[in-house]
């Protein structure tokens, strides 16, 4: 019976099925894991049996047979015994991974800013479902506990401590920070610590602490954009190191340009790495910093996403490693507790004194009533309850975001399966251009980040990071099944 389906079905059919016989099984699973995909084969329904499909499609059992072990495989079916073969109630993941991108330009001016701020200027709406957006849903947030807090903690302080923490920072907050290093394993020595602007002021900071115009810069690709527009307005060279979609920044292509080019400093993001989710292993982290401490380059650590980790343990950063205070480590409460309170940092070491002469030579300090609410929240407000709640709600909304594209977009698109955060990273097929599905999907009110906002040299044409940050609901869905049928439509 679900054989005719089967055949009814546009995309599958006997001639289509003998168009390559070297691999006719595969073409046959493959043809099976889109109806899965699009819901024509249902969870907990029969797959055709192999007599049936052998004779309904013109291919031999065995053939029939290879299919579905393949499909077993993919974790989409599953045998019961003397019944045949079921699709799984929560078929895995079936789309690929990305693979690594290739090398392209030896080094690279940067000018990315006006395309990237043509993108986030269209995300402003509050009505588009926000697949574009850099934070997650504010919902997730304790706002009204750090409303508390910050009420709390201004009422206490001391009126002293409204000039003096605008220098050194908040002395509470620094305390807090200290003790979080710590426990992760890192010790601070005192003084290390630069409280910043979010995690943007610290990035700039650092950049500018340890180059001068005209420099060159390791920074990864695709990278954050706000990354590239850094580089931009310090007029910096980039080079641009490939990224792995699980293991991070390619090394022996860093090693390589290390060898070759006189690079100043990395920029990297060792965990989560935006827009494509990579972590490195604590083996690649270690390697990363010894190749860097053989050149004596400094790194530039962002680490934004740390605490949005999915696994059991929390992930080490780079800075873990540091011997002899060339890692500058540069985090925010942006992502996981407080976006817009604009409360970041940097471990910045040997660097520290001259980041913290630059931020004074700027924007001084961040504001100190947000500092102090922060601070009074880390000591008071259940933060790591909170860490863990929100990490429960991004992972379920992760399996909700990839189970849909699963079901609406083309099988051949490949997405990443980070292991935190909240940005998945979908290779489309080639003939897709990213910046036109853009500005078709803003129309019908979708954001979504376009590939080439993420590279200096505009790669990335046919890719796109999508934001699943906010509860997953029929809207969601909706915008799925639109993107989908305009992907189709390329
Ligand atoms: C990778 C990365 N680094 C840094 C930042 C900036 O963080 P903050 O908002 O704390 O300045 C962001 C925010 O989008 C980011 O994604």
């Amino acid at each position: 019976m679900k054989a005719e389906r089967l055949v009814k079905y546009r995309r599958i059919s006997p001639a289509h099925l003998n168009q390559d016989k070297m691999k006719r099984y595969e073409k046959f699973a493959d043809e099976v894991a889109e109806l899965i995909r699009r819901g024509v084969l249902a969870p907990g329904e029969k797959v055709p049996s192999v007599r049936h499909a052998s004779r309904t499609y013109g291919i031999s059992p065995s053939t029939v047979f290879q299919a579905y072990y393949l499909l077993e495989d993919r974790g989409l079916i599953v045998a019961r015994a003397r019944s045949g073969y079921f699709v799984r109630e929560h078929a895995q993941r079936p789309l690929h991974e990305p693979e690594i991108a290739r090398r392209q330009a030896e080094t690279t001016d940067v000018d990315v800013s006006e395309l990237v701020f043509s993108v986030l200027d269209s995300l402003k709406d509050p009505d588009t479902v926000p697949f574009g957006s850099a934070f997650p849903s504010p919902d997730l947030f304790p706002l009204p506990r750090l409303a508390r807090s910050m009420a709390q903690s201004i009422r206490d302080m001391p009126a002293q401590e409204i000039i003096a923490d605008m220098t050194g920072g908040n002395g509470h907050l620094r305390r807090q920070l200290a003790l979080r290093y710590m426990v992760s394993g890192v010790m601070l020595p005192p003084g290390e610590l630069v409280i910043t602007n979010g995690a943007m002021e610290a990035l700039n900071l650092c950049l500018q602490a340890v180059t001068s115009p005209g420099d060159l810069v390791a920074i990864e690709a695709p990278a954050f954009y706000a990354t590239l527009q850094v580089l931009e307005r310090l007029k910096l060279k980039a080079v641009e190191i490939p990224v792995h979609p699980r293991e991070g920044m390619d090394l022996e292509a860093l090693a390589d340009s290390l060898a070759r080019l006189p690079i100043k400093a990395c920029w990297c993001m060792s965990n989560l790495q935006n827009p494509l989710g990579a972590s490195m292993s604590e083996d690649r982290k270690r390697a990363l910093y010894e190749l860097l401490h053989t050149h004596q380059v400094p790194l530039i650590e962002d680490d934004v996403y740390a605490e949005l980790y999915f696994d059991n343990q929390p992930p080490k950063p780079v800075k873990s490693f540091d011997r002899d205070g060339l890692v500058m480590h540069c985090s925010s409460f942006s992502k996981c507790l407080a976006p817009g309170y604009r409360v970041g940092w940097v471990a910045g070491g040997r660097f520290a004194e001259r980041i913290g002469r630059l931020k004074l030579m700027t924007t001084i300090s961040p504001s100190v009533p947000a500092q102090a609410a922060i601070a009074d929240y880390l000591q008071h407000g259940g933060y790591d309850r909170h860490l863990r709640k929100l990490r429960h709600a991004l992972e379920a909304q992760q399996d909700a975001m990839l189970a849909s594209a699963a079901r609406h977009f083309p099988a051949s698109t490949r997405v990443t399966r980070p292991s935190g955060g909240y940005f998945l990273w979908f290779e489309f097929p080639e003939t897709v251009d990213s910046l036109q599905l853009f500005q078709q999907a803003l129309a019908q009110g979708i954001s979504l980040a376009p590939g080439p906002i993420f590279s200096a040299t505009r790669r990335f044409a046919n890719c796109a990071r999508l934001n699943y940050g906010y509860p997953w609901n029929t809207r969601s869905e909706q915008a799925m099944e639109l993107l989908g049928r305009m992907l189709r439509s390329f």
